[in-house]
């Protein structure tokens, strides 16, 4: 078998277009543009990528990005004026916080100051309790964006075994909230499980979040299982996922594709969930 090869660029390009529907009926009822703080700290050259991609995403779809650049060497308590300010500024939607942040700053004081009403990555504590009782929430953006492919793709999940190879706050952990929420069997592997090829190999949905090259080999992957790679790698200036795309593709009968899988749903996803913020503040309001 050839997997179907699941195109995230195509579908998050048509996300966009639904989006931008979204953003500009929300700008006539409510007078104003939606609107994303994005705070980036430090010189990290992967985090510059990133955020200037999120500010590009915003302008594609109706929302106003307000972008701030704090240096290296800013201190905790700057960090934390500045996030409060945000905070309460009726006028933004979201706040991001771009990680990793410099050494010497605590993430986690930090990303709890952002309310979780305009917590658009889905970290702040309540809102990753939220998700695991099942309750609304704004979830993280990757493995937001993994969902949006599988239903997009019609795949059935419920009942179906879900392996997470991966075990991070930001895609391991709810990933597998998510796919437990729509009543899969989820099986956690990080870097001390025992038998790991074996637990890969009886995966209906294999999800690859380790931050190896070519990690997940086509031994490893059951013929028919749905393979997404959530890896990103730079290997002598290409990007690499974790899954061994060429010999994998043959035995699976779903994959995506690095790069132009999972990553361009992940920004995609965070406008999405900039313009679910804004539109749940507005309700709130209004109740
Ligand atoms: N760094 C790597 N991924 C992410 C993400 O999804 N959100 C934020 N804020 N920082 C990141």
């Amino acid at each position: 078998m050839s997997a179907k090869i699941i195109d995230g660029k195509a579908l998050s390009a048509r996300t966009r277009e639904e989006l931008k529907e979204k953003t500009t009926a929300f700008e006539q009822k409510y007078g104003r543009k939606v609107c994303l703080a994005v705070v980036l700290v430090g010189n990290d050259p992967a985090s510059e990528v990133y955020v200037r991609n999120k500010i590009r995403g915003c302008e594609a779809t109706n929302i106003k990005p307000l972008a701030y650049r704090l240096p290296e060497e800013t201190t905790q308590k700057e960090a934390e004026e500045l996030v409060r300010a945000l905070a309460e500024d009726d006028g933004v939607d979201g706040i991001l916080v771009q990680l990793p942040l410099p050494a010497g700053l605590d993430e986690i004081r930090l990303l709890e100051l952002i309310p979780p009403e305009k917590d658009v990555d889905g970290f702040h504590p309540v809102n990753v309790g939220n998700l695991l009782l099942g309750r609304e929430t704004v979830a993280s953006c990757t493995p937001m964006g993994v969902m949006t492919m599988l239903h997009d793709e019609n795949i059935e999940i419920c009942g179906k075994h879900a392996v997470i190879v991966g075990r991070s706050n930001i895609v391991g952990k709810p990933m597998a909230a998510l796919l437990l929420r729509e009543s899969a069997t989820v099986t956690i592997c990080h870097s001390k499980t025992k038998n790991l090829k074996d637990i890969c190999k009886q995966a209906d949905i294999l999800v690859a979040a380790i931050g190896k090259a070519e990690f997940i080999t086509a031994d490893m992957v059951k013929e028919g299982a749905v393979v997404i790679d959530v890896g990103i790698n730079r290997v002598d200036g290409k990007l690499k996922g974790d899954v061994d795309f060429e010999n994998v593709k043959e035995k699976a009968s779903y994959i995506t594709p690095v790069p132009g899988g999972v990553g361009p749903m992940t920004i995609t996803t965070l406008l999405e969930n900039t313009c679910l913020c804004a539109e749940r503040r507005e309700n709130a309001k209004n109740r």
